[in-house]
């Protein structure tokens, strides 16, 4: 009879702070929330590292648990069109527009804040950003936050500042292990099923611009206000998820071409004079995968060619490469293309 592993000290430390998603528990979150405290929860997206908005106690703790710089701003979450109105001094008729097709969902808008807005959400700029999730579990919060509290969280992705966002419960335990309290909460809501963040929409300035691609495609949201999206030379405003090397995972990581993989692979074991390394690699192509399966220390991992299931693996794949401690994670470049855009910013980042 095989004994039970003893579980990893990481994971008995963080572990009893994530509870399944049931009504009653994010009615507790809910609670958790307006008395001050963190909620991780599922969005359709990634999982946010929640606090109440316009608490900027609340909202500090958000800063300190991931590590983040103060000036990065956060991105607020709220349950109705009504909510997100209040924390903007103007509403254009591109937000009318975007909001009405795209929420809720997997976009955020950029806009001039309200003076409710903390300076604490903003990092002191004079726009907030805003979004109204699709997950049934953010939203499920979010409602019963209104009930009792601000109905605004504050959420940015739940993990330390420049890493791999999360997409399941585990990963947020353990990318923030040891920065919880007693009170905070993960909610765990099962796999995201979008896998990439928000896309975020600038609409403070005159022309409407994509400040970092995301859940909504540019073709979708350009037919959606009917004119093209600016390119602008203007500063754009802080975007920490716009930093060259952001979702980062712990082990180098390089994207090569499905035809350079091996040899990029020959190359690293070259290098590696004990031959011991474990290198990761995501890969798309079945027969590639096949051939890599035979090979010792590589970690094949494959991911599917459709450009949304890939997106919704991505990250996960990327937290299970750390997890199992490789040095180098090698990627096979997917295709370029518009429907792969997000994909292909995160990995350039990943890569950087
Ligand atoms: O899908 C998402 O957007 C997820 C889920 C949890 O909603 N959230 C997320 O948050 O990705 P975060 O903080 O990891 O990334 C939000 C990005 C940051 O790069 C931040 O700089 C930018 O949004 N942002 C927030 N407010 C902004 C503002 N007023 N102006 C410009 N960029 C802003
Ligand atoms: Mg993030």
């Amino acid at each position: 009879m095989e004994m039970a592993k003893p579980e990893r000290e990481i994971e008995t430390e963080t572990v009893s702070h994530v509870m399944p998603a049931e009504p009653s528990t994010v009615a507790r979150a809910a609670r958790v929330l307006a008395d001050g405290h963190l909620v991780a929860f599922p969005t359709e997206t990634v999982y946010g590292l929640g606090a109440d908005g316009l608490n900027p106690a609340a909202v500090a703790r958000i800063f300190q648990a991931k590590g983040r710089p103060a000036d990065h701003p956060l991105i607020l979450h709220v349950a109705d069109v009504a909510h997100a109105r209040a924390l903007a001094r103007e509403w254009p008729r591109a937000a009318e527009q975007l909001a009405a097709t795209f929420w809720p969902g997997p976009l955020t808008l950029i806009l001039k804040r309200a003076p409710q807005v903390p300076d604490a959400v903003t990092g002191g700029q004079d726009t907030v950003g805003v979004r109204m999730p699709a997950h049934p579990i953010a939203q499920s919060l979010l409602t019963a936050f209104a009930a009792i509290g601000s109905g605004v969280v504050a959420a940015p992705s739940a993990n330390r500042f420049g890493g791999i966002s999360p997409t399941r419960a585990r990963d947020v335990a353990h990318s923030l292990a040891g920065q919880w309290d007693e009170h905070d909460m993960i909610l765990d809501g099962g796999d995201c099923p979008v896998g990439v963040e928000s896309t975020i929409v600038d609409l403070s300035s005159t022309v409407p611009r994509i400040l970092r691609p995301g859940g909504v495609g540019r073709d979708a949201i350009e037919q959606a206000l009917g004119s093209p999206l600016g390119y602008s030379d203007e500063p754009a405003p802080r975007v920490s998820g716009a930093l060259e090397s952001h979702y980062a995972p712990q082990a180098n990581t390089l994207l090569v071409s499905k035809s350079q993989l091996l040899a990029r692979l020959q190359q690293i074991r070259a290098e590696d004079r004990g031959a011991s390394a474990d290198v990761a690699c995501l890969v798309m192509d079945p027969a590639l995968r096949d051939q890599l399966a035979t090979m010792d220390h590589v970690v094949v991992m494959s991911i599917s060619g459709s450009a949304d299931a890939y997106a919704r693996d991505l990250y996960a794949r990327l937290h299970d490469a750390d997890r199992e401690g490789v040095a180098v994670i090698l990627v096979e470049a997917p295709p370029t293309g518009m429907a792969w855009e997000a994909v292909n910013d995160r990995l350039k980042r990943a890569t950087a």
